[in-house]
């Protein structure tokens, strides 16, 4: 039987439930130590330019795409060009691997922020903490299955009543923590030094992999190249303006990524006097060094523990969207009702989830070139299978479906699309050729040959 298809209720809600996607681990760990490592004000400005161009145009094609077939990644696809059902399936595959995996982790965050809670803070800055978190078998499995049962109780209470409702409440509570959390950090001593740091150019760290690096940030940040924004702009009215809502969306992602590196470098370099090495630990920088930082502030139990329900609120937004990504896909193919499809998506993230997990206790013999499972999916969705996604779909509206089918479907409201040239132009030529380069690098990197 065909269901009617959902929708969120007005343009407020479709841009705080895309702002909830788009804003996740990503933005608040991996943005900031990128900003240390490339060139720090350089960096901030190259992506940020980045953003209203490349960043534009991919999520304006993508929510257009949805919001004119009314269907998920596959379909959708589809729907436009027979030939291209397989772009759809490219895109599905996306949510599929990285769902688990991001679930794993938020299941990390879930855990410090009971830890924080119950007031062990101490205990969350040893030196063991993590890996002995991390290597375990069956409690980080818990807090996993925690973090999607979480997850699939707000997707199972559908787009509107679930995802638009919770996305009402965190994003606002998200800003505010990010905004104190940053205030407060950048009062303790030692700490402008870090944000001069943050903010000021400097050159000698900028190159071409700056831009690189930049991308591909970008992609993973705004959410792009999964399907997710087709199947949110597929839930969106057709009188709600796409042109500003996907400026709303960047100017929410990107401020918070900012806020983010505002929250962690200043405190870093305060608590390490000044030493950078710290802020490139990757992963680690989250789960080892932050909490090194919380323990030794004054009321750093308290900013500890605002610390991960923000972060803890970034990722579970995140984790809604892949979901209900992937649930929107067998909902369109199979025609399952909501509630059956959610319990089996959730049944088998959880199954995929499981190796992820325990690839760092039991699992840790099988790695691929020195990567963990963990790693190697995360490699595999970003470093390989989004670029290709973006690539194919930047050729596909710029040369089959053609940019003014796009344009039209922004016009839909009010007649008007103001960054339609800057759209063609970046859809057609430059946003492939960028995408070229960095699917080249980032899997020759993967793969060793070199070094990024
Ligand atoms: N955009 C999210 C972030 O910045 C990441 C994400 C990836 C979200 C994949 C959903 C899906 O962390």
């Amino acid at each position: 039987m065909q269901h009617k298809r959902s929708s969120f209720s007005n343009k407020l809600g479709f841009v705080l439930a895309a702002s909830g996607s788009a804003v996740g681990l990503g933005n608040i760990w991996r943005f900031p130590y990128l900003a240390a490592q490339y060139g720090g004000g350089t960096f901030l400005l190259i992506y940020l330019i980045l953003a209203v161009t490349f960043g534009f145009a991919l999520m304006t094609a993508e929510i257009a795409i949805g919001r004119k077939t009314g269907l998920s990644a596959i379909g959708a696809f589809k729907s436009l060009d027979k030939r291209f059902g397989f772009l759809g399936v490219l895109a599905a595959a996306v949510p599929i691997i990285i769902f688990p995996y991001y679930s794993v982790i938020g299941g990390w965050v879930t855990k410090y922020l009971a830890a924080f809670i119950s007031g062990q803070v101490q205990d969350a800055a040893a030196d063991t903490y993590f890996s002995e978190f991390i290597g375990g078998t069956f409690e980080p499995i818990g807090w996993f299955a925690l973090f999607m049962a979480a997850t699939s109780i707000v997707v199972l209470l559908g787009v509107e009543e679930g995802i638009e409702k919770v996305s009402k409440v965190m994003m606002p509570i998200l800003v505010v923590l990010t905004i104190f959390i940053a205030g407060y950090g950048l009062t303790l001593d030692g700490a402008m030094e870090g944000f001069i740091y943050y903010i000021k150019p400097h050159m000698s760290d900028v190159s071409a992999k700056t831009i690189l690096a930049a991308m591909g940030q970008l992609f993973y940040s705004m959410s792009l190249a999964m399907g997710i924004m087709v199947t949110y702009g597929s839930y969106m009215k057709k009188d709600n303006h796409l042109e500003s809502s996907v400026r709303q969306i960047e100017i929410f992602d990107t401020g918070i990524a900012f806020l983010a590196g505002l929250m962690i470098i200043p405190a870093v370099f305060a608590f390490s006097g000044g030493d950078r090495s710290m802020l490139s630990s990757g992963p680690g920088l989250m789960f080892m060094t932050l909490p090194k930082v919380f323990a030794s502030m004054k009321f750093g139990g308290i900013i500890g523990a605002a610390f991960f329900i923000m972060v803890l609120f970034a990722a579970l937004t995140s984790a809604i969207s892949l979901m209900e990504t992937i649930v929107s896909i067998f909902r369109d193919k199979f025609h399952w009702e909501r509630r059956n499809t959610c319990l089996f998506v959730a049944g088998l993230a959880l199954l995929l989830g499981i190796p992820s997990s325990l690839g760092f206790g039991p699992l840790s013999f099988i790695s691929w070139m020195g990567l963990s499972i963990l790693d190697i999916m995360d490699f595999l969705s970003n470093s390989v299978l989004m670029p290709i996604v973006a690539l194919f779909t930047c050729l596909f509206v710029g040369f089959v479906i053609k940019p003014s089918t796009i344009a039209e479907e922004v016009k839909i409201t009010d007649g008007k699309f103001s960054g339609e040239k800057l759209f063609t132009v970046m859809i057609k030529w430059i946003a492939p050729i960028f995408l070229i380069a960095i699917l080249i690098s980032s899997v020759l990197s993967g793969l060793g040959f070199i070094k990024i």
